[in-house]
């Protein structure tokens, strides 16, 4: 952690310098200045988490200071110093927002205390403030539910990373596989805990907008910007900035980003100054990071800063019976939710959620139950309300699903696994034509349903138009070449 800036006003040089010395002994960050308007100045460029300020100053009372500090940045803690004991400065002080008052020859031990106190109080308001910002109900590994081989790799990575102090983390994997959920965890299980967590959607928001949302902005940085502006950088301070969809940040932020990872500071909008932060970077992205950037379309510089630690998640479909676990944990909570009292699901509909490839992953799963749970009457979660599509998805007459009894509307219909395609499609020794594979399907599945394209296309799993279109191409080579057609099917 960087020490406490801390800034000291005074125009008499001696008390300066003997107050710089203090602050270094007591390990702060001593800055200084010698007037008001040098003291706004300061407050505004560097940003002190505290302000020992003279009230007797060459260019006019440090009251108004005072008043004009927490006006701008309230969070700073000020600690007035008088050179009497005038009872009405003390109470002045206090009005305006100073944390206490000192009155000269400054007792070290009474300022050192004083001193510390503010920081501490500062920190608990910071403290609050982030809890508000979080969800009452705390995010930690518990909640991740599965117990497959990979989600427990997963999972003691992640909290490996946690408790280490790595400052820049990345997340891949799939939409739906629980990133922000670790991102939390992450968060949680760390000594930042008690911090603030920022998520920011970095493709929710323009990239003009989002530089000034992320760095801040300084008095006058566009003709608009009346104040500082305090960006997520220093709103995490202490805490975790969560960049979700990193991958869509676009390159010119990207570089600044960059260059913030490795110097560890950073740089307000029409700010002249680098100023550090204390948070730590978890970026999440579901796009293939390698490839992007080999595509060019993210730094690889960037992405070789952020991968030094990165945590995959796996897809639903690669963690086995996981996605049962899931299940139930989710029809426990939506029984809650919903006041229903489903018992889990037929072992058809088992059978269903283990070979489906949930594109949408855990995500997908928790919206389908919420769904089917609605909608069911049963005790039991049925066939009856899963998704129209996994009916038309591989109807073959040998797809009897395990353990049902009797052949069903889905009883038929599931994923054509790889290996399905193998045993039925054998790829003939001497190889064959794609083309003509395709263009015999199509047209197996259009007289076999009577022209009709509607039906043509749910039998090859694609949508209507896509069949025209194939059946478009396929027609334009046919008259182009003059190719005939199934016999070529045969392997030549
Ligand atoms: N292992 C898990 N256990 C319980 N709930 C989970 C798990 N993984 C994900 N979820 C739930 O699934 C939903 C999606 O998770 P999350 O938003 O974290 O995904 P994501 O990877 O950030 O997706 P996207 O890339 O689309 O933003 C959330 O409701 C989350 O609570
Ligand atoms: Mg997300």
């Amino acid at each position: 952690m960087t020490a406490d800036k801390i800034l000291v006003v005074d125009d008499d040089r001696s008390i300066r310098w003997l107050l710089v010395d203090v602050l270094k002994e007591w390990g702060y960050l001593p800055i200084e200045a010698q007037s008001c308007q040098a003291a706004l100045f300061v407050c505004e460029s560097e940003a002190p988490v505290a302000v020992l300020l003279d009230i007797d100053l060459p260019d006019g009372s440090g009251l108004k200071a005072l008043r004009e500090i927490k006006n701008r940045q309230p969070e700073i803690v000020v600690i007035m110093i008088t050179g009497n004991q005038l009872f009405e400065n003390a109470v002045e002080s206090l009005r305006g927002g100073a944390f206490d008052f000192i009155s000269k020859p400054i007792n070290l031990q009474e300022l050192q205390v004083t001193l510390r106190n503010g920081l501490e109080a500062r920190r608990l308001r910071k403290r609050i403030r982030a809890l508000g910002h979080q969800q009452t109900r705390q995010f930690n590994f518990a909640q991740l539910v599965g117990s497959s081989p990979v989600m427990q790799r997963m999972v003691q990575l992640a909290r490996k990373v946690a408790e280490s102090e790595a400052t820049a983390v990345l997340l891949q994997g799939e939409s739906g596989t629980g990133k922000e959920l670790v991102a939390r965890a992450i968060h949680c299980g760390s000594q930042r805990a008690e911090g603030p967590f920022v998520p920011i959607n970095c493709a929710a928001i323009p990239a003009t907008l989002l530089e000034n949302e992320l760095f801040g902005h300084e008095k006058g940085a566009y003709t608009d910007a009346k104040g500082r502006k305090e960006g997520l950088f220093e709103q995490a301070e202490g805490g975790t900035l969560f960049l979700d969809e990193i991958g869509e940040l676009e390159i010119s932020l990207q570089a600044k980003l960059l260059r913030v990872l490795e110097e560890e500071c950073f740089r307000r909008v029409g700010g002249l100054r680098d100023l550090p932060y204390d948070a730590r970077i978890i970026a999440a992205s579901n796009r293939d990071l390698k490839l992007e950037t080999e595509a060019g379309r993210f730094r690889a510089d960037l992405f070789y800063r952020l991968s030094v630690i990165q945590i995959e998640l796996p897809p639903l479909r690669e963690r086995g019976d996981d996605v049962l676990v899931l299940a139930e944990h989710f029809i426990a909570h939506f029984n809650r939710h919903l006041k229903k009292k489903i018992t889990g699901l037929t072992p058809e509909v088992t059978e269903l959620f283990r070979r489906y490839h949930w594109p949408g992953n855990v995500r997908e799963l928790r919206n389908l139950i919420e769904r089917v749970m609605i909608l069911e009457d049963e005790q039991v979660i049925t066939v009856n309300w899963l998704p129209r599509e996994w009916a038309t998805l591989g109807r073959r007459p040998d797809w009897q699903l395990a353990g049902s009894g009797g052949p069903s509307q889905l009883a038929t219909s599931a994923v054509i696994q790889d290996e399905d395609v193998t045993r039925l499609f054998p790829l003939p020794p001497g190889g064959i034509s794609l083309e003509a594979v395709e263009r015999s399907l199509l047209r197996q599945a259009v007289s076999s349903t009577r022209g009709n394209q509607t039906k043509a296309a749910e039998l090859l799993h694609i949508t209507r138009d896509q069949l025209r279109y194939r059946l478009k191409k396929i027609e334009e080579k046919t008259e182009l070449h003059g190719t005939a057609d199934a016999q070529e099917v045969a392997p030549t």
